[in-house]
C-alpha cells in the first residue's frame, strides 16, 4: 500500500513578490528629483490627507493617485517594471487557470488604476489598511537608509485567516500573525490588494521614499 499524496489542492493561494531593480542606482536621483518638484508644485499634496478626519496615516507627505500619468520618462520606465512584476506574480498565483487557456489566448494586459508616492518625514506612518477594489498591489522602496530593519521602516503584512488555538507543529505556519519586510532601495514587494498591511516608523537620516500602486491583470481580446 502506497502512501504518496496523489495530489496537493493549493486553494487561495497567497503569494507576496519579492523583486530587486538592479538598474535602481541608475534612477533613484532623477526619481528624487521629480518628487522634489512635484511637492513644490503641490505643497498639500493628497486631498483624503487634508481631511481633518482622516487617521489612515501620520507624518507624511503623499502624492495624488495619478503618478503613472505624469510626463516622465523614468517613471514609465519603472512602471513598466512594476507591471511585468505583477504579471509574473499574477500568473504563477492563477497558473491552474492559465493550464486551461489555449496558446492564443495567453496574452495578457495589466493595468496601473492608481499610482502614488510618499515621502516620510521622521516617525511617520501608515496605519493597517489594504486596497478594496483592485487585484494586486506594491511598493517600491525609491530611498531608505542602511538603518533600515524589520524594526525600523519595515512593512508588514497581517495572517488573513483566523487565528488557530493549536501550538502543535502542524499548526506552526498558521502562527506567524504579521510577516515583516525590511524596506531596501530598489526592491519591490507585489501583494494581493485584500491583505491587510502598513509601515513600521522609520527614523533614520535618510528620508523613507516609497511609490506606490494598485493594479489588476486581463485577458487581451
Ligand atoms: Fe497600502
Amino acid at each position: 500500500m502506497s502512501h504518496d499524496v496523489k495530489n496537493i489542492h493549493s486553494l487561495w493561494p497567497l503569494n507576496i513578490g519579492d523583486f530587486q531593480n538592479d538598474n535602481h542606482p541608475q534612477i533613484k536621483e532623477e526619481l528624487l528629483n521629480f518628487f522634489e518638484l512635484y511637492e513644490k508644485k503641490l505643497p498639500d499634496g493628497n486631498s483624503q490627507l487634508r481631511d481633518k478626519d482622516h487617521v489612515g496615516n501620520h507624518n507624511l507627505y503623499q502624492s495624488n493617485y495619478d503618478l503613472h500619468n505624469e510626463d516622465s520618462e523614468i517613471l514609465k520606465k519603472l512602471f513598466h517594471f512594476i507591471a511585468k512584476s505583477v504579471l509574473d506574480v499574477s500568473k504563477i498565483t492563477n497558473q491552474k487557470f492559465i493550464d486551461k487557456l489555449n496558446e492564443e489566448e495567453k496574452k495578457y494586459k495589466v493595468n496601473i488604476n492608481e499610482s502614488w508616492f510618499i515621502r516620510y518625514n521622521k516617525g511617520g506612518i501608515v496605519y493597517p489598511h489594504h486596497h478594496d477594489g483592485f487585484s494586486w498591489s506594491c511598493v517600491y522602496y525609491v530611498q531608505v537608509g542602511a538603518d533600515a530593519s524589520i524594526q525600523n521602516g519595515s512593512t508588514y503584512f497581517i495572517r488573513p485567516y483566523n487565528a488557530t488555538s493549536k501550538n502543535d507543529f502542524g499548526s506552526k505556519y498558521l502562527r506567524e500573525d504579521t510577516h515583516l519586510f525590511t524596506a531596501k532601495e530598489g526592491r519591490l514587494l507585489v501583494w494581493p490588494s485584500f491583505l491587510y498591511h502598513g509601515s513600521k516608523p522609520y527614523s533614520g537620516d535618510k528620508e523613507r521614499v516609497i511609490i506606490s500602486a494598485n493594479l489588476t491583470v486581463n485577458l487581451r481580446d
